[in-house]
Order: C-alpha cells, then structure tokens, then sequence
C-alpha cells in the first residue's frame, strides 16, 4: 500500500511519518520538496504528484495555519486550504484513493457553552476558519472516500508551541496575563497520528465509516488553566521559575487585540469518532505532562 503526505515537516506531518510507518509505504512531501511537487500554490503540480504517485491513500497535513497572518492573505489561505483540498479530493475520486484531512474548530462561531458536535452549524470569525470549512465542503461535495478530523489546539513536543512560550515567559517575568475566556481542549500531533493510522485501517474495511469526525483530547481548559498546569508541573520539576503564582492573571480575549477575530467556545465533542472506531482519547493533561517531560528532559 502506498501513502501520500502532504505537509511532513508540520507538527501533525512529523508524528504522521510514524504511525502512518507501519500501514505501508509512505512518500511524504513539504512545499519545497524536489522530485514530486508538494506546494499547495502550484495546484497543477500537486494533481500531477498524485497521478505519478498514484497512492492507495492520500493524507493532508499541510495547511495555512497562521490565524492572523490570513486576514492580510486571504487568497493564499484560501489556495492552501480550501482549492489544494479540492484538488486532492478530486484527484482522489478519479483514482479511488481515500483522502484523510484536518480540520478545526474555527469553523464555528465559538457561542454557547456546549461541545460542538459534526452536525451543529458552522460559522467561521476569521479568514483561517472560512478558508479551512470550504476545504471541507471540497472535499464532503467531492464524492471522494475521505476522513476529516476537526482537532483544537494543536501542540507538538518539536517546535515552538503555547506550552513552552508559558514557560519561557514565566522564567522571565514576574507578572503573566494569559487568556481565561476561551475553551478549548489541547490536542497532541502524536494522538491525532496515532488515531489516524487507527480510523484508517478501519475505514479501509468498512468505507460506509468515511466522513466528517471530531477528534480532540478528553476535558476541557481555558489557556489561563492551561498555562496554570503548565508552569506548576514545571515547578515542580525543579524548574526556576520567575513568576509567583498569584502574579499569573486571568484576562479577557479583549486583553489581547489580534487581526483575526477567535471563537470563545472551542469544545468538540468526540463522541462519534470513539464509538464509530471503538477508541478512547485520553485526557489533555496526559499529552500535555507527556510533552512537558520530554521537552524538559531535553533542556536538562
Ligand atoms: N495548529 C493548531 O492549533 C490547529 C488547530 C486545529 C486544526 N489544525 C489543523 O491541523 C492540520 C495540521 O496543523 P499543524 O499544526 O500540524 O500545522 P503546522 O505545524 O503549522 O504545519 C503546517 C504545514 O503546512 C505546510 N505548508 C505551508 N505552506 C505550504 C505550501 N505552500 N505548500 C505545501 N505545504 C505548505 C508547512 O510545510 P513547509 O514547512 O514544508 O512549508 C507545514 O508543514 C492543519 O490542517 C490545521 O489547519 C491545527
């Protein structure tokens, strides 16, 4: 079986070349790879990679991920995540090839204080989350065999992320303000690979299981909680930190001027995605201590 990724050297891309490992060949590929073209601004070139390729399964990783950066390159967003997923799906209905994506929580319009579930309607604040809900009406009106994970929240032991900026932070000050009224849960790349490679096998036996799944680790946090649990478990790994615990305030996302506005309520329910595929998702501040470990390991 041969795998085609997109988007390697990502934080979903990197943990994919792993657990995707085992199910067969995999040819993963980053916008500037060489020999098949992996950049999503050439459209004509990705169609072509998938035709020399001609994968069993095609896995999407790459993506515009920057949230603020999109409302001043809203063409670009829209090229990356909503035409080259068009291409994709397309691509993969004429050769029969499944088409695995990801997708977010931005699709909503972060109201309420209920878990958004795959059939609540959607309704995107920003650039970032109209372009990527487009990419997965793309693909949804494609016709295509597909899996779309909508995930939250994204971290990775390798590369910078909210975690360790926290920790950065509250080694050098002595005052932290961090944002307490968005909720989400934090979702490690490894977890979203691992269960990937597990609905995929799945999938494959029983295509009828294809379709939109959101996948999240268990619970719930604000970033003000969650940058709380951080700087605690690195205290008390024996870590100096600067910042007192009661210097570390809760404020409003209004604190926070950005370009792209940001949903409030970010929780997804998994629910379907653990029955449909008979697994369980841990809870966040099991990859989140994981993680923590092994980034503070490294730096020992
Ligand atoms: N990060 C989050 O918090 C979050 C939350 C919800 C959903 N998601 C979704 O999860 C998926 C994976 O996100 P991630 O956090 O792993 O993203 P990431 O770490 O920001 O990686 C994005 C990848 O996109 C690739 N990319 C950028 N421009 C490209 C281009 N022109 N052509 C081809 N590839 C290009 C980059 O590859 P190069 O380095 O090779 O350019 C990079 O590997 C995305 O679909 C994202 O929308 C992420």
């Amino acid at each position: 079986m041969t795998i085609l990724l997109f988007g390697k050297n990502g934080q979903v891309g990197w943990e994919l070349q792993r657990s995707l490992a085992p199910l067969g060949e995999v040819i993963a590929l980053a916008s500037g790879s060489r020999e098949l073209c992996g950049d999503f601004t050439n459209l004509e070139g990705i169609a072509q990679t998938v035709r020399a390729v001609a994968p069993d399964i095609i896995v999407n990783a790459a993506a515009h991920t920057a949230v603020d950066q999109a409302e001043s390159e809203p063409e670009l967003a829209r090229t990356l995540n909503a035409l080259a997923p068009g291409v994709l799906a397309h691509e993969a209905l004429r050769s029969g090839a499944w088409l695995v994506h990801y997708s977010t929580d931005y699709v909503f319009d972060g109201s309420g204080d209920k878990p958004w579930s795959e059939t609540d309607p959607t309704g995107p604040l920003n650039v970032y989350g109209q372009t990527k809900l487009e990419g997965e009406t793309a693909i949804r009106c494609s016709g295509c065999k597909h899996l779309i994970f909508r995930t939250s929240w994204v971290y990775a032991a390798r590369g910078g992320n909210f975690a360790q900026t926290m920790l950065r932070l509250a080694r050098e000050r002595d005052r932290l303000s961090v944002i307490h009224d968005q909720i989400g849960a934090p979702t490690g790349a490894d977890l979203l690979a691992d269960v990937t490679a597990h609905a995929l096998r799945t999938a494959r036996q029983r295509p009828e299981l294809g379709g939109l799944y959101h996948l999240v680790a268990s619970g719930e946090t604000s970033w003000y909680d969650y940058a709380l649990f951080v700087i605690d478990h690195a205290r008390q790994a024996g870590v100096h930190i600067k910042v007192a615990p009661e210097s570390i305030h809760p404020v409003p996302t209004s604190a926070f001027p950005t370009a792209a506005r940001r949903p409030l309520n970010s929780r997804l329910e998994s629910r379907k995605l653990q029955t449909t595929f008979g697994l369980h998702l841990p809870h966040w501040q099991d990859g989140i201590t994981r993680m923590l470990t092994e980034v503070l390991e490294k730096r020992s």
